[in-house]
């Protein structure tokens, strides 16, 4: 199978492979399998006090498109706000990296692991934000 410049680029040499600690609270963790092959992603991101995203971090235990598909959405989720994170399609990805059609769930396991991070982000701060409703009232 022939694979693209860009996909060998962003898995021959991942971006922002590492971890960040999920209990910090301006830390965004999604974790997510993919049942087609078992493989595993961990997506993290960080977000500021403006609602953007400044850091993102993954752990791909994967398949090389998996692994190219989730260090290259840690660069496109820099520097923005959870909403675009979440527009970021799997067929974006796919196109960018050029994979082919039986890897095209590896770039859906980004798009998850992308939609994971945010929705642990929200959880995390929709609970801080009734706590905060509270504060005095109740
Ligand atoms: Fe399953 Fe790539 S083969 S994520």
């Amino acid at each position: 199978m022939a694979y693209s410049e860009k996909l060998l680029d962003h898995y021959e040499n991942p971006r922002n492979v590492g971890a960040m600690s999920k209990d910090d609270g301006q830390v965004g963790t999604g974790m997510v399998g993919a049942p087609a092959c078992g493989d595993v992603m961990k997506l993290q991101i960080r977000v500021n006090d403006d609602g953007v995203i400044e850091d993102a971090k993954f752990k791909t235990y994967g398949c090389g498109s998996a692994i190219a598909s989730s260090s290259l959405v840690t660069e496109w989720v820099k520097g923005k706000t959870l909403d675009q994170a979440m527009e970021i399609k799997n067929t974006a990805i796919a196109e960018e990296l050029a994979l082919p059609p039986v890897k095209i769930h590896c770039s859906i396991l980004a798009e998850d692991a992308i939609k994971a991070a945010v929705a642990d982000y929200r959880a995390k701060h929709g609970a801080m934000t009734e706590t905060d409703a509270c504060k005095g009232s109740c």
